[in-house]
């Protein structure tokens, strides 16, 4: 089985793809995680963010893997376990701005394709439905409006010890969403055959239900 979830930052995907994983019985690969460990070890080259194409002349220096355990998904660097550091704001935008490079895109395909090859799952990210596995069994394109997930996202970072506010998470969040959605290779859309999930007020309970229910009835078709 595989599922892709996909939609702009804060949404709500990886909630709701780590309960579905939950609730199947499958793997969760949030695939953002290799984006953003390519970010990080961007930003700890000293690239600075308006010259980070820089980092697809260093892409062979680079090792990027994902461990699963009962536990859920950790992101290996060159062997360092970097599942923490890469959730600050400034390597989100790190990731946004890597991302939009074919070559960093074309370096990070097949490790995300080869884990769907092994492993029944709920795949998590932007281009997912419309490149990664054009094939997933059901796709969703989960959304929400901007205030509901700048506030979720404060939140989350909140309780992680990163003291922001809201009006600044919803400012990034639209930088980032304009690049991930505008970028010329694998922008973040809804694909052709994507359910599109609206959880701008729904709970998170309510949103798991709404997606079981999706799957349930393209499963019997
Ligand atoms: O899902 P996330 O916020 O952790 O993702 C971080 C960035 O990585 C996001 O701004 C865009 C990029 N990304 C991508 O381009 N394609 C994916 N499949 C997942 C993430």
């Amino acid at each position: 089985m595989k599922i892709a979830i996909d939609g702009p930052s804060g949404a709500g995907k990886s909630f709701l793809a780590k309960a579905l994983a939950a609730h199947y019985g499958i793997i969760h690969v949030d695939t953002g995680a290799l984006y953003r460990a390519i970010g990080l070890y961007a930003q700890r080259q000293g690239i600075a963010l308006e010259e980070v194409e820089k980092i697809c002349g260093l892409l062979d220096g680079i090792n990027v893997s994902l461990a699963f355990s009962s536990e859920g998904q950790r992101v290996l660097l060159n062997g360092e376990d970097v599942s923490d550091l890469i959730r600050t704001p400034e390597i989100s935008m790190y990731a946004s701005a890597v991302s939009a490079f074919p070559p960093v895109r074309s370096f990070l395909l097949e490790t995300q394709r080869s884990i769907a090859r092994e492993h029944s799952v709920i795949m998590d990210g932007r281009d997912i439905g419309t490149v990664i596995l054009p094939d997933a069994q059901v796709k969703i394109f989960l959304v929400a409006d901007n205030r509901a997930r700048a506030e979720r996202r404060c939140i989350e970072l909140k309780e992680k010890g990163i003291d922001t506010s809201v009006e600044e998470v919803l400012a990034d969040m639209n930088k980032r969403d304009e690049n991930d959605r505008t970028r010329t290779t694998a922008p973040a859309v809804a694909a052709e055959d994507a359910v599109l999930l609206d959880n701008s007020g729904l709970n998170r309970e309510e949103t798991l239900q709404a997606a079981i229910q999706i799957i349930e009835g393209i499963i019997k078709e």
